[in-house]
């Protein structure tokens, strides 16, 4: 039987098989692009057989939080639909979810249409979209529900951004009254932009320039109050709320508040406020642009409550804010001046190792945990639960064989992502995805890549439970 059969039987067999729930000991059976069984010494007839012992066996990763060909900071990231989705699938994810940003003026409905275009031939690994609203008129707010029809099930909105995609409280407030009745899940990027505009003048006015200035001009406490401010607007609107790229305690300690009163607040961080910080800024030789993003790194001390709040729940979801930028030709746009630096960082790739080496080697949550931050809540928050996120009978065979011994160390030339550094250069993970597939298709396998251009699916999206 050929490898591109569409019923084509793949037994993994003796592998430690992780849920969200636990581990067993066991084989997984594909059958074309679904999982039809799990258990114990399954039979049946395989067209082939992988030997998993030794292994885990984990869904594939879901990154609810990227740019891919985005046009920002006066340049395009530099990943598109095809190079961002090969270098997702070589770090085990399987789907992503990316922003169709409105471009004023831009209906909605354009938006999306622009945002299909941009993938056209590309996709490799399966996506979805999250329309970011930056325009409101009466016209764009009756557009809401109808997303749904096209499989758009949580809406975006800037807190940041002054001038270009910041919102005001009140089109953040008409949007959570619209998505309430929806179902449609709201997220925020939660900076106070009209206090980090001022701090960026007076930075200016008193002759700072470099790269650090970026962090000192969006400080802890801008964030900590608008996440607070987005919350609170999102209780008067009587709607759940996501928080994106979370980075700090003080932020944190909003969202555990919320949650600890019962409000359907809900909150990612994304890996490398887990692993970077504030010092990266002061690097020499213009190094410290390489992580400009926003919110801004910060210091090493919030790293024990970033890892702690992941542990218990006050996080949902690790993602990446994938948007990367290359050091030479885009980076360098800000040589002069640190508000010209493109915002936006790589992470694809890097996202699950980085996230089983630190979390799981590090001692802060299981392999079950680290399962369900990097796959199975993405899949049940954005609605794509049981299809994605999980290894059971009837999912699509999103399956990643990880080898729990093995390293990698990464650097710039061997991440493959379209961009020219990596955020980790030189660290060595423990913990690697040896094979890929999605919808039992082997993308990565052997050490090669194996996807073809075009076969990432759009994924209609309905509203989480
Ligand atoms: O710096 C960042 N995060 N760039 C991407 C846009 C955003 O704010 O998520
Ligand atoms: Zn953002
Ligand atoms: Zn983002």
């Amino acid at each position: 039987m050929s490898s591109t059969s569409k019923d084509k039987r793949i037994l993994i067999r003796g592998g430690r098989i992780v849920s969200s729930e636990g581990v067993f000991e066991g084989d997984l059976m594909i059958e074309g692009e679904k999982i039809v069984d799990t258990g114990v010494k399954l039979d049946g007839g395989a067209d082939e057989t992988i030997d998993a012992s030794g292994h885990y066996v984990i869904p594939g990763g879901i990154d609810v939080h990227t740019h891919l060909d985005l046009p920002f900071g006066g340049t395009v990231s530099a990943d598109d639909f095809y190079t961002g989705h090969v270098g997702a699938a070589w770090g085990g994810t399987t789907t992503h979810i990316d922003f169709a940003i409105q471009t004023p003026g831009q209906t909605l409905n354009q938006t999306v249409d622009q945002w299909h275009e941009k993938v056209g031939d590309k996709p490799v690994i399966d996506y979805g979209f999250h329309l970011a609203v930056t325009d409101f008129n009466e016209a764009v707010l009756k557009e809401i529900p109808g997303l749904l029809d096209r499989g758009i099930s949580s809406l975006k909105v800037f807190m940041a951004y002054k001038g270009l995609f910041q919102v005001s409280d009140s089109d953040l407030y008409n949007t959570l009254r619209i998505a309430r009745e929806t179902g449609q899940l709201v997220m925020a990027h939660c900076e106070n932009g009209d206090v980090i505009d001022e701090l960026v003048k007076e930075a200016h006015a008193n002759g700072h320039f470099e790269p650090k200035w970026h962090a000192l001009t969006r400080p802890p406490e801008a964030e900590a109050e608008a996440t607070g401010r987005f919350i609170a607007i999102a209780e008067m609107a009587g709607a759940p709320c996501y928080v994106v790229h979370l980075t700090n305690e003080l932020a944190l300690n909003q969202v555990r508040r919320a949650r600890s009163r019962g409000l359907p607040a809900f909150a990612e961080s994304c890996t490398q406020y887990l692993f970077k910080k504030y010092e990266d800024y002061e690097l020499p030789d213009f190094e410290g642009a390489k992580v400009v993003m926003s919110p801004p790194i910060r210091s090493a001390d919030n790293w024990p409550a970033l890892w702690q709040g992941l542990a218990d729940n006050t996080l949902q979801i690790i993602s990446t804010d994938h948007c990367p930028f290359n050091f030479k030709g885009q980076k360098d746009l800000g040589r002069e001046d640190f508000a010209k630096i493109p915002n936006g960082s790589p992470g694809m790739e890097e996202r699950l190792m980085m996230m089983y080496h630190g979390g799981v080697n590090g001692g802060h949550y299981d392999v079950s945990r680290f399962v369900e931050i990097t796959a199975t809540n993405p899949a049940k928050l954005f609605g794509l639960y049981p299809r994605k996120g999980a290894l059971l009978p009837g999912s699509d065979a999103d399956v990643v064989l990880w080898d729990p011994k093995k390293e990698r160390t990464f650097s710039g030339e061997s991440t493959h992502a379209n961009v020219d550094h990596t955020l980790y250069e030189g660290v060595t993970v423990r913990g690697v995805p040896v094979k890929v597939w999605r919808r039992g298709e082997l993308l990565i396998g052997d050490g090669a890549f194996h996807g073809k251009r075009g076969t990432g699916q759009y994924l209609e999206r309905s509203v989480a439970g």
